[in-house]
């Protein structure tokens, strides 16, 4: 046909073509898979950015969860969960009270373990749903994304990413029990790295080494918890043994939502990046009521700053 149009319309043509193609070639396809709640709400800013610059993004959700909604910038495909919007509802209402309870530390503790296990537990039928439902994998294979863009905290989109074979972009805060450096290949010497809560510094005495090295026990525990179930899953997909660590390395770069203003210095690798500045980008002045309640709180609990970390 188009030897069929005179010379000056087929150039025009060739202009036109040019023109359409040229735009889409810039642009990425960007699936998203975030941990919901407060999580979620950095990245969305993010995903806003990257639809701004002409990429497409698809944020691949739980059908039930928290803050995560329909929005203009991005498609949200959502996948099956056991339990209902108004169920999780209640579970994060009736569950998450205790915080706001003035009680012993060790029935405080025992309390968040047991909720710890129940989140998981949920999380993890979900993931499991995920990545058993074939039509939605394969309709994500066919969709051709060029990465995905994941917090690793809810490691199913770092599954999906190594299963999917695309390259991964994890957005994080912190991962606990060092996870973060062993998926980095990242030297972590516990002579000079304190660990989260302890407040050591990195000039530490004989003696406070030792508690370094002693202390990211008390948080095995934790990790076992929230983590085991995601080499289950990675390994029954992969149909081959799979750790956690395994997952993690999957990751191309480490986008950590944190600043050495805030951390003590320590080894990076060339793929983490620093963007600590991105909690501040929705920023809003403190109310009166929330800074009163926080306050009193803070003075109530010193396990905050853990629960900040975790944010
Ligand atoms: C797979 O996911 C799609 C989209 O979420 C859903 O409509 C479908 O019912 C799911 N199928 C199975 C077998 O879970
Ligand atoms: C994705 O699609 C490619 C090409 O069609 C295929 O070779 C591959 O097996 C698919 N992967 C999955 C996980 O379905």
């Amino acid at each position: 046909m188009a030897t069929a149009l005179p010379v000056p319309l087929r150039g025009l043509v060739r202009l036109l073509l040019l023109v359409c193609v040229t735009p889409w070639a810039e642009c990425g396809k960007v699936l998203v898979v975030p941990m919901e709640g407060s999580h979620w709400l950095s990245m969305k800013d993010v995903v806003r950015k990257l639809h701004a610059r002409g990429h497409q993004a698809v944020v691949l959700a739980p059908e039930a969860n928290l803050h995560i909604t329909r929005e203009d910038f991005f498609t949200l495909k959502t996948y099956e969960t056991l339990y209902t919007q108004e169920e999780y509802n209640r579970f994060l209402v009736n569950h998450f009270q205790y915080i706001f309870e003035n009680e012993h530390y060790l029935k405080t503790f025992f309390k968040s373990i047991a909720i710890l296990k129940k989140a998981s537990a949920m999380y993890e039928t979900s993931s499991v749903r995920l990545v058993r439902n074939s039509s939605l994998i394969s309709q994500l294979n066919s969709s051709s994304f060029n990465v995905v863009l994941t917090d690793p905290v809810y490691p199913c989109g770092a599954i999906l990413a190594k299963y999917l074979r695309i390259p991964a972009v994890y957005f994080l805060r912190y991962i606990p029990c060092g996870f973060d450096f062993e998926g980095t290949q990242c030297p972590n010497p516990s002579s000079y790295i304190p660990q989260v809560l302890t407040t050591y510094s990195d000039h530490m005495t004989f003696l406070q080494r030792v508690k370094n090295m002693l202390y990211p026990l008390a948080l095995k525990y934790h990790c076992y918890i929230t983590f085991a179930p995601y080499p289950r899953i990675a390994s029954e997909l992969f149909k081959t043994a799979v750790s956690i660590v395994d997952i993690l390395n999957h990751g191309s770069v480490w986008l950590f939502r944190g600043d050495f203003v805030f951390d003590y210095p320590r080894p990076i690798m060339p793929n983490m990046v620093f963007i600590g500045g991105i909690n501040c980008i929705s920023r809003k002045p403190l109310s009166q009521v929330c800074c009163g309640a926080f306050f009193q709180l803070s003075k109530r609990k010193r396990g905050l700053k853990y629960m900040d970390l975790e944010l």
